[in-house]
């Protein structure tokens, strides 16, 4: 087996009044598309802003390539692109390739460079027809779309998408969940938080599940673990519900 990415090694985060997350542990390898499972409040958030170092933990900690994700913020946050909740309402640059290249442009890449990594990132992930729109005009699908170009720019070795169907409709769900996995299978290594597992479940390599309280109590086979999603406060899929072993679309 080759050697983790990353390695969440016995981490705790208190916050006041039992919350926050107790002892988690788990490694993620390259390639992996994992779904990080949980109902609102059950800690998923807390975990992945760990990822990032942008939380202390009150115990344990996490290691990049053998390494404490605190020894070098940089490095750490290169590593591991995250694509917050509400990162479509931070929006900077006037047309959609501009924020696109906001981040190259910061870590001051040569002009050509940054617009040929622009222009492939926007079309691996769909948006090449849009490239000079603005993006305050883009629908909410294309706007998540692009807080993920965002971050896909940078070559991230992991992406961690924190609830990234929320509010959105049907197709675009739909179109983000194939873009998600177009990435994965070009090799990408995904981490998709979320409260509602519908869209992935059976599309992710890896589920772990994290009940209320803020533990880690399933790490195992989406497949596998169908059954007992409703226990820890996830709807079950209705695929699953209607007793397939796999949504209509995927069969
Ligand atoms: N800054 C904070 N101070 C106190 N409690 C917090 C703070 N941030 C989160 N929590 C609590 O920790 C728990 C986990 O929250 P969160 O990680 O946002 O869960 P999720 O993303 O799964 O909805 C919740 O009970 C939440 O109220
Ligand atoms: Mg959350």
């Amino acid at each position: 087996m080759p050697d983790p990415i990353l390695e969440i090694d016995h981490l705790s985060h208190e916050f006041a009044g039992g919350n926050g997350i107790h002892d988690i542990n788990f490694q993620v390898y390259a390639g992996e598309f994992i779904l990080l499972a949980g109902p609102n409040g059950s800690g998923k958030t807390t975990l992945i802003r760990h990822l990032n170092a942008l939380e202390h933990p009150s115990s344990g900690g996490i290691r990049l390539y053998g390494r404490p994700v605190t020894a070098n913020l940089m490095l750490t946050r290169k590593t591991i692109g995250m694509v917050f909740q509400d990162a479509d309402t931070q929006i900077v640059g006037d047309t959609v390739a501009e924020e696109v290249a906001f981040g190259l442009e910061n870590l001051n890449t040569p002009r050509a460079q940054i617009r040929e990594k622009v222009d492939q990132t926007l079309s691996r992930i769909n948006l090449s027809h849009l490239k000079d729109r603005n993006p305050a005009t883009l629908s909410g699908g294309e706007k998540r779309r692009l807080a993920i170009a965002g971050i896909l720019v940078m070559d991230p070795e992991i992406i961690v998408l924190d609830e990234p169907f929320a509010n959105l409709d049907y197709p675009s769900s739909r179109h983000l969940v194939e873009t998600i996995c177009r990435l994965n299978r070009d090799g990408q290594t995904i981490i998709v938080a979320t409260h509602d597992v519908e869209e992935v479940i059976t599309l992710a390599s890896r589920l772990l599940i994290l009940d209320d309280q803020g533990h880690l109590v399933r790490d195992g086979f989406p497949a596998e673990l169908l059954g007992c999603l409703d226990r820890f406060g996830i709807r079950e899929p209705c695929f699953s519900r209607m007793g397939y072993t796999a949504p209509p679309w995927q069969t």
